[in-house]
């Protein structure tokens, strides 16, 4: 080895020394360093030290069509080498063709792209339209509360924390944003509404009308949800529930905004999580699956009803004031275009529904005490830990993450619910590529189920 290769430090060294990783003690990375990923291949990544895993999180909920589509690359190289950059100031037909594409995706009427760079910026955006637009739809009226659920998460930026729902990615920012109101998730195993009824009763829907009079209709904004809600520990929306906040959102000309960060592009099943429940969101928030995460961007999607509020003829001139640098970045567009001609040219919505309901079953059928609850939609799913299957009392996080590196060292990368809300960081939650095979299925659960053995 030459002096020069002995003296250069390694990713590891350099990472350790330089880099601040998000919700990681900084302290416990010595000895437990993150895994270093150098390659990517369908639904496997590899690490530094030439170990596969099945990525059973698609990076972050995102790698919706695999990992290493030649397709998308070179779309974006040579968009890239047609024109790097240019700001939505002006315009450029990667972003232009990109709107109109996902128009042509949403149902009739959902019909304008906002395009940022984040998830959490998408939350933003949203959050913005629908406060000027509840001003300028409601004359003499001062709309501006938003009314979100616990366990949700929107982002971490200060309005998108506002709005999620998990005191422990937000206790150590507060104070907040004022105007943020939050009700009950639908958590079938611990519901406190109808957790000794027959059925749902959907009273956690009904709790959103609820704060909705208390607070006076004059004063709300927006509802924003998550189909499913995801990172906050996978909850799906029951039967009629996105029907009744739809509803009531309509009741009192409060908007809706659907949350689809993660649920978007085939995640549950379907090409968006709101197709299960027919209805439509006045305000859309995508990101992750719209590139599968092979570039960064995002994008808050507005009926047109939504968007004339912003046209119309008035004193001042309304006008949506947010401008972002890199939001609409013509090389993540033309990402986004390659990336949803496989999505829809693969129908990888039908391969997620199939496969994640064999997944569900699968998961269902591992007999093990710590398994209270298996629970999801398509290929996001989530299994909820518990200490006493009779009391339904979480497994403590410190298990939750053994359990988490048992699965790594068995050739698996699973999620869980982390930093969520105190006491129940006890969800393990699945999330890979929707191009996930059966085979890759039971590995995955070989994996989980020789990873609990003992525990
Ligand atoms: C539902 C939802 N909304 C918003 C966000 C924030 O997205 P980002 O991390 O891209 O800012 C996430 C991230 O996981 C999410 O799951």
């Amino acid at each position: 080895m030459s002096a020069t290769t002995s003296t250069t430090p390694t990713n590891r060294e350099l990472d350790l020394q330089h880099l601040w990783h998000g919700n990681l003690q900084h302290r416990r990375l010595e000895a437990n360093p993150p895994l270093e990923i150098v390659r990517g291949e369908g639904c496997c990544v590899w690490d530094s030290e030439g170990r596969s895993y099945i990525d059973g999180m698609a990076g972050l909920f995102c790698v919706n069509v695999g990992y290493g589509r030649r397709q998308i690359v070179e779309a974006a190289a040579s968009q890239m080498a047609e024109l790097a950059y240019y700001p939505l100031t002006q315009s450029h037909g990667p972003g232009a063709r990109l709107a109109a594409r996902l128009a042509e995706l949403l149902p009739k009427g959902l019909n304008r792209a906002f395009f940022v760079n984040s998830g959490s910026e998408a939350v933003e955006t949203a959050l913005k339209m629908a406060r000027q637009y509840g001003r300028m739809a409601h004359p003499g009226q001062n709309r501006y509360k938003i009314i979100a659920r616990h366990r949700g998460y929107h982002g971490f930026t200060f309005g998108a924390m506002s709005a999620t729902g998990q005191t422990l990615r937000k206790q150590a920012f507060e104070p907040l944003v004022p105007g943020f109101l939050h009700v009950p998730p639908p958590d079938h195993y611990r519901c406190g509404f109808c957790k000794h009824e027959p059925a749902c009763t959907l009273g956690c829907a009904d709790e959103v009308e609820r704060v909705i009079r208390m607070e006076g209709p004059e004063t709300v904004a927006a509802v924003i949800v998550e189909p499913t809600i995801g990172g906050g520990g996978i909850f799906p929306a029951p039967e009629g529930y996105l029907e009744r906040l739809r509803a009531i959102c309509d009741r009192y000309d409060v908007l809706l905004i659907l949350d689809e960060v993660i649920t978007g592009f085939g995640r549950t099943g379907k090409l968006f999580g709101f197709e299960h429940a027919g209805v439509r969101p006045d305000i859309l928030t995508v990101a992750k699956g719209i590139t599968s995460a092979y570039l960064p961007l995002a994008a808050a999607i507005s009926t047109d009803r939504v968007f004339e509020a912003f046209r119309a003829e008035a004193e001042p001139d309304p006008k949506f004031a947010q401008v972002s640098t890199f939001g609409g970045h013509p090389v993540s567009c033309a990402a986004a275009l390659a990336n949803l001609e496989i999505l829809v040219g693969e129908r990888l919505w039908e391969n997620s529904a199939r496969v994640g309901a064999y997944l569900i079953e699968k998961l269902r059928s591992l007999d093990s005490p710590r398994i209270g609850e298996v629970r999801g939609r398509g290929l996001l799913v989530g299994m909820e830990m518990v200490a006493d299957r009779e009391t339904g009392e979480p497994l403590p996080e410190a298990e939750v993450v053994k359990l988490v590196r048992r699965i790594r060292d068995r050739g698996v990368l699973a999620g869980r619910n982390n930093d969520t809300v105190p006491g129940y960081c006890n969800v393990l939650i699945l999330s890979p590529p929707l191009i996930l095979r059966e085979s890759q299925a039971d590995t995955i659960v070989g994996a989980i189920r020789d990873s609990l053995k003992g525990s």
